[in-house]
């Protein structure tokens, strides 16, 4: 985990789920981290801080006027941490944060830090699942803050449901994934994510169930790793983190453009349902029930993406990594090997779809074929899918000299 422990600022809110925080403290103090307390005063009301001092060895930020009177500089601290973890972030909390709040010791901390950020949200189903509660999850998550859980289960409350903190064994590990190896530091990586919108008329399209999330987990992932990500994205209301540069298209024309404008590619990543045909001749003005050959479509067949810019990039970047995607509802192996060769890849991440499997539902199970083999992973989240497409394309890059 590199040569000198990472340090941690935990910061505790107000949630029941506050005790919880003692055990996650011992986990990431197991685990070699340096772990410095601060508590909202919500917290206080639930755990003692002489408890997490008495564990921590560290006396505990919880007075944020203490900024005020010289005694702790809050924003010195903030440049002293590789990993701001709010566990548990209660939805008082997490709304604080998205709206930039600094009345104690963990958001004042967190509105000046440049480190990392985590969340393990932790409050009752209601209350998560409130509009209010969704935006500003989204706002964080925008941002670039990591969210671990939350979980479903028993809740305080005595009800079942979703909005229980993860296990801290759980957000021990996935927090300190966050140190994980800046290995794409230094490269330039396109992706091309959603579906397209191939227009018929001005008001219809033919188009795809894709929402672009596979996309956007490598985008927010390649970048988290070091690389300068640039995101070729269809129509989706999804976005990436702001380290992503985003280039909105809407055709598969238009993604072919975009991307090709990209200099300098290292990596392409091709999760994009791209359409394979748009109608010809779409319409200036919309077309009418009973005109003329109004029950025929004429289709043109759209370039392919992938395959043109795996010819194009190939011949002056020796080193290029490519990744296609295979989406399949049957053969998935055979159907990925195939287009290793065909589209002018190094690997084929294939996943099973059907109208509920795949795009944008739950966890996702993929294969990535290689020339030389194979490799299963999942089920997994989204996020856990594409650390491992990202660790694929590491290792195929290492085997491949650069130019
Ligand atoms: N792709 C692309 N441009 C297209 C079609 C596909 O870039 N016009 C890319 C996708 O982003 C994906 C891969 O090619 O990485 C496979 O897409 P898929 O639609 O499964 O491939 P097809 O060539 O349509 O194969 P099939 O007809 O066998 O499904």
């Amino acid at each position: 985990m590199g040569e000198r422990a990472p340090r941690i600022l935990l910061g505790v809110s107000g949630s029941i789920a506050a005790y919880k925080a003692v055990e996650l403290l011992r986990a990431l103090t197991k685990a070699g981290a340096e772990v410095q307390i601060a508590m909202t005063r919500g917290a206080r009301a639930f755990v003692q801080p002489l408890t997490f001092e008495a564990i921590s060895g560290r006396s505990v930020l919880s007075d944020v006027l203490a900024v005020e009177r010289g005694e702790i500089g809050h924003v010195e601290r903030a440049h002293e941490v590789d990993l701001l973890l709010v566990a548990p972030a209660s939805a008082n909390v997490i709304a604080r944060l998205a709206h930039g709040m600094a009345d104690d010791p963990v958001t004042a901390i967190a509105l000046s830090t440049e480190a990392p950020k985590a969340f393990a949200p932790a409050m009752e189903s209601g209350m998560w699942r409130n509009p209010a509660t969704t935006a500003n999850v989204a706002t964080l998550e925008a941002r670039g803050w990591t969210r671990i859980g939350p979980g479903s289960g028993a809740l305080a409350s005595g009800r079942s449901g979703v909005g229980r903190m993860e296990e801290p064994a759980v957000i021990a590990e996935r927090a300190l994934a966050l140190f994980g190896a800046r290995d794409l530091a230094g490269r330039r990586v396109v992706i091309t994510a959603g579906p397209t919108w191939e227009p018929l008329d001005p008001v219809r399209l033919l188009t795809n169930r894709s929402t672009g999330s596979m996309g956007i987990a490598i985008a927010n992932a390649a970048a988290r790793r070091g690389a300068d990500v640039q995101l070729v994205l269809g129509p989706t209301h999804l976005r990436p983190s702001a380290a992503v540069t985003v280039h909105s298209v809407e055709t598969a024309e238009q993604m072919l453009a975009a991307a090709s404008a990209i200099d300098d590619v290292d990596v392409l990543i091709a999760s994009a349902a791209v359409s394979d045909f748009r109608p010809r001749d779409a319409r200036a003005s919309k077309l009418k029930r009973g005109h003329a050959g109004a029950d025929v479509l004429e289709l043109d067949e759209n370039p392919d993406v992938l395959a043109t810019l795996s010819a194009r990039w190939r011949a002056t970047r020796p080193g290029l990594v490519v990744v296609g995607f295979a989406a399949e509802t049957e053969d998935l192996v055979d159907n990925a090997r195939e287009k290793l060769a065909k589209k002018g890849c190094d690997l084929v991440i294939g996943n099973v779809v059907g109208a509920d499997r795949g795009f944008g539902a739950g966890d996702t199970e993929v294969v990535a074929v290689r020339a030389d083999g194979e490799q299963s992973f999942g089920p997994a989240s989204k996020d856990a899918v594409a650390e491992f497409v990202l660790d694929q394309v590491v290792r195929v890059g290492e085997q491949t000299p650069r130019g």
